[in-house]
């Protein structure tokens, strides 16, 4: 049986920082309030000129280091990006041309801030199918280039950066991912959505977010997702080494911790200092843990996210 191993994971964020006091001289907040609603405590925001595939292409450099490969082994990019350089073409064959790769195949996946998630279901496929051995997959956002720095109840929220694992097809493994379960739901569009797009309107357009709707559902969907992916392995929720979530906000973390009776230390938290980078958010929260010791090689782990759309999903996997 072919099982997809994580070989290698990196991440990579841009050098500004933004901190919340910062943020207090444009809009009418507070670092009191930002720390007392969400956990952030600043975020990290791109260069002029710096764009997704930059962020990228740094964090798959790091990965492909951590796995001890080459470029040259890749034959397979998943980029997942709500915030791509281009509308076409795809972030992926950007990153791909960077990396000098011109076999394979490069693709970008769009779910918005479960992109992750949902490529971690994608790229599983595709390497148990045998469509490819190694796989590049990439959470990477400039998400501070769409939002609307005079809205207070969605600036203070996001912030830039990229984040990979080295995916590869092992037989007979007894590591590697083990399930995952993917959601979407079109039906509260209008709670969070960018108001412009290449064919509604020809612009770019800007976050909007009816912040506390988006809140109830997260928790639900969230826990529910984490029950049937541990469900659909056979393995215990109490098993489970490690939860790295989506970082949308502290009180989301804890709520759903709260409801599956987890213990706050075994979830990776990295709001304080990430805040929400979309779908670059669990792995660059997962690096942080594997670089800090915490998640070791052979912890059982468990990917979560939730986002416009709506969109969720989790993903189970012995590391
Ligand atoms: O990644 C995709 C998924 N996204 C999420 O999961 C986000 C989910 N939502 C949230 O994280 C929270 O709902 C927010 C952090 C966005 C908002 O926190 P909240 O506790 O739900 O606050 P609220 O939206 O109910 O607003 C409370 C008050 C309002 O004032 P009034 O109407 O009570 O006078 C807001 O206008 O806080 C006000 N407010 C702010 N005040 C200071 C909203 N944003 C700010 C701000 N600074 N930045």
């Amino acid at each position: 049986m072919i099982r997809s191993v994580i070989k290698g994971i990196g991440s990579y964020l841009p050098q500004k920082i933004l901190s919340n006091a910062e943020l207090s001289e444009r809009v009418e907040t507070s670092d009191e309030w930002i720390r007392e609603r969400t956990g952030i405590g600043q975020r990290h925001i791109a260069a002029e000129g710096e764009c997704t595939s930059d962020l990228g292409l740094a964090a798959a450099q790091a990965a492909l280091n951590d796995a001890g490969m080459s470029a040259d082994d890749i034959d397979l990019i998943v980029v997942a990006t709500t915030t791509p350089d281009y509308t076409f073409p795809s972030t992926a064959t950007i990153i791909q041309h960077k990396l000098g790769i011109k076999h394979g195949a490069a693709f970008d996946l769009q779910a918005v801030c479960s992109g992750f998630i949902y490529g971690v279901n994608v790229v599983d496929a595709l390497l148990k199918s045998g469509t490819a051995k190694n796989a590049l997959l990439i959470g990477a956002e400039t998400f501070s280039r769409i939002l609307d720095w005079e809205d207070r109840t969605t600036c203070v929220l996001f912030g830039d950066g990229a984040g990979a694992v080295v995916v590869s097809a092992q037989e007979g493994s007894d590591d590697g991912i083990l399930s995952t379960f993917i959601r979407s739901n079109g039906e509260h569009r209008e709670l969070l959505y960018v108001d412009g797009g290449p064919s509604k309107t020809q612009t770019v357009g800007h976050v909007r977010m009816i912040g506390n709707q988006v809140f109830k559902h997260a928790v639900k969907d969230i826990a529910g997702a984490m029950q049937d992916c541990a469900e659909k392995a056979g393995i215990p929720i109490s098993d489970i080494d490690w939860f790295v979530p989506h970082q949308a906000n502290q009180r989301i973390l804890n709520g759903v911790a709260k409801r599956l009776k987890l213990d706050p230390k075994q979830v990776i938290s990295t709001v304080e200092y990430h805040a929400n980078t979309s779908a670059a958010s669990v792995p660059l929260a997962m690096d942080v843990a594997v670089k800090d010791g915490r998640i070791k090689r052979g912890d059982l782990v468990m990917l979560e996210a939730f986002g416009g759309g709506f969109t969720w999903g989790a993903a189970l996997f012995k590391f």
